[in-house]
């Protein structure tokens, strides 16, 4: 077995609780999730579920290192991750792309979709010439199933699902190794849920990217992933291969789950002939 990308050892996250400070003392600190432990193979995938608050999104930028784990071990490629330098954090940061669930919010609504994809290139400083980052721009457009024509348009000229992929090009810019989604397909239609699962799957599938997918949707994370950690206030309720999970739940929380979101068997045969999801 190769070195996972990463390891993930009893993780743990306290943050500043301002809902509990006094005026003359620092706020006490507030434990938003502990023992947090899984691997991520190179191109497999993770799915991460968990009710509102459960401590989904903090994982995910203390993964990212955007909010520093106090606790635990993290390892890329077997190498610890809170002992690297400056220059090795950022070359890390660059490999694990974070795509966030409201891309209206996330992108810059004053700048050119082409600006907005050549971003991470320009801030790593690998903004060669205007026609290799015209090219660059057209081939990442075309890798996620967006019309190169949309470059020059500015977000709110485009559709949900267009956004979001224009933020799933983004985070692909530089090349990551591992992706992580964060509720990206909350707020979007049906049909525009399943175009943006397939192309995760695809990118996975096609270009060996691993995959953390962060919802609530328990359909989706089944059409999708190979492992299924569920979190419950800051812990882990239940882990392991989903097609377990689903078919056994252990754990009573992960069953009042699944059944307060009814699961419906994909049914593909129903979509293509050519019923839209949406009914009409
Ligand atoms: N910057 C922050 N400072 C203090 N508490 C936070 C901060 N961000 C999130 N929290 C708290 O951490 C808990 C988990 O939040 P979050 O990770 O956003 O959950 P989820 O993504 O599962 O909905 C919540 O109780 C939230 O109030
Ligand atoms: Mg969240």
């Amino acid at each position: 077995m190769s070195t996972p990308l990463l390891q993930v050892k009893d993780l743990g996250l306290s943050l500043p609780d301002m809902a509990h400070k006094s005026l003359f003392a620092p706020a006490p600190m507030k434990r938003i999730f502990r023992n947090i432990s899984f691997e991520l193979q190179a191109g497999s995938s993770l799915g991460v579920i968990g009710e509102s608050g459960s401590g989904k999104s903090t994982l995910a930028r203390a993964l990212t290192l955007i909010m520093p784990p106090q606790e635990g071990e993290l390892l890329f490629r077997g190498e610890s991750v809170l002992g690297f330098n400056e220059q090795q954090r950022i070359h890390y940061r660059s490999q694990l792309q974070m795509i966030f669930q409201d891309p209206m919010s996330s992108l810059n609504p004053r700048r050119r979709i082409s600006d907005t994809i050549a971003q991470p290139l320009q801030v790593m400083g690998r903004e060669l010439n205007a026609s290799y980052r015209r090219d660059k721009v057209m081939q990442l457009l075309q890798r996620v199933g967006l019309d190169t024509k949309l470059a020059s348009r500015y977000p709110h000229q485009l559709s949900g699902g267009q956004r979001q992929r224009v933020g799933i090009a983004r985070a692909l810019a530089l090349q990551p190794v591992a992706l992580i989604a964060d509720e990206v397909t909350s707020g979007l239609d049906v049909s525009a849920q399943a175009r943006i699962v397939a192309l995760l799957e695809a990118l996975r599938r096609e270009e060996g990217l691993a995959l953390i997918f962060i919802s609530h949707d328990l359909s989706l994370v089944r059409s999708l992933c190979d492992e299924v950690l569920i979190l419950r206030q800051g812990e882990v309720m239940e882990q392991g291969a989903a097609a377990q999970i689903f078919s056994q739940p252990r754990h009573a929380y992960t069953r009042d789950l699944m059944d307060a979101i009814a699961l419906p068997e994909p049914d593909a045969s129903w979509l293509e002939r050519g019923h839209s999801p949406l009914g009409n």
